[in-house]
């Protein structure tokens, strides 16, 4: 005890002042970390395209397996989806530049999902104008045949009794498909948003909290 018998009024204030700003800070920083939401992770688990499976020889299916996976990783709030919109595109490398042609659009309906949920998707997709001897081509070429899926929705989040306001969700990724019409990669491709994560969603005034109170405490 240092300060003991030191005391003065003065100090008194200080102290009294120290604990108001305190309170006030440690108040918003749990009202940030109550309120704080993240996006749910959005993830290609698996894909099948028959056209490009080299033993079957034949692009006369030209369908398309997609398996989605939705991952609602908030603790305690769930997440409203709007329809979900997916596209898709195969991706042509002409002289440097990466040209998508479009293949194939199609909805999801939108749904509710509990918190710390997961949910899978798995469509066989109808295509429609992909290059498919360029693809056989490429891949004939030792190379990985490149595709794209964007995803666009609007997702609300539920705390308690109540529902924030909504906002758009727009991700996606490029995925590229070996020789036996697999995805390359086994693990999950996640999609991701082209805005960083800071400054989407109502992280904005989150962030403005915690560093108002952080000049609060100092
Ligand atoms: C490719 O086609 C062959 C012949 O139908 C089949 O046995 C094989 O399972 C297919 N490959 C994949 C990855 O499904
Ligand atoms: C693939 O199909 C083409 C024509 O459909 C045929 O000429 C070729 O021999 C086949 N290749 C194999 C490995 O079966
Ligand atoms: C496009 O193709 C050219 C020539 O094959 C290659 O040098 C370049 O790296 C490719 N670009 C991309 C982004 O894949
Ligand atoms: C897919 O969606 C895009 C963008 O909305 C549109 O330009 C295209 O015509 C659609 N294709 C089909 C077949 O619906
Ligand atoms: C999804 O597509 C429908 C029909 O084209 C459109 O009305 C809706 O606004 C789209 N949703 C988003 C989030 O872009």
């Amino acid at each position: 005890m240092p300060y003991s018998g030191q005391q003065t009024g003065g100090t008194g204030c200080f102290r009294c002042c120290f604990s108001f700003t305190l309170t006030l800070g440690l108040t918003s920083l749990f009202m940030w970390l109550s309120l704080r939401t993240s996006n749910p992770i959005l993830s290609i688990q698996d894909i099948y395209i028959p056209a490009l499976n080299k033993t079957l020889n034949s692009t006369a299916d030209q369908r398309i397996y997609l398996d989605l996976k939705l991952d609602n990783g908030n603790k305690d709030k769930g997440i409203f989806y709007d329809t979900l919109n997916i596209s898709l595109h195969y991706q042509t490398n002409d002289s440097n530049a990466i040209i998508g042609v479009p293949i194939s659009n199609y909805t999801l309906p939108g749904f509710y999902q509990g918190h710390n949920k997961k949910a899978r998707r798995k469509n066989w997709l109808d295509t429609y104008g992909v290059p498919w001897d360029a693809a056989v081509e490429v891949i004939a070429g030792g190379k990985l045949a490149v595709f794209r899926v964007d995803l666009t929705t609007v997702i609300r989040f539920k705390i308690l009794f109540w529902k924030t306001k909504k906002h758009r969700l727009v991700v996606g990724t490029d995925f590229g498909v070996n020789d036996v019409g697999k995805k390359e990669r086994r693990k999950g491709t996640r999609l991701k948003s082209g805005v960083p994560e800071m400054l989407s969603g109502d992280s904005p005034v989150a962030v403005l909290l915690v560093v108002l109170s952080t000049l609060l405490l100092v």
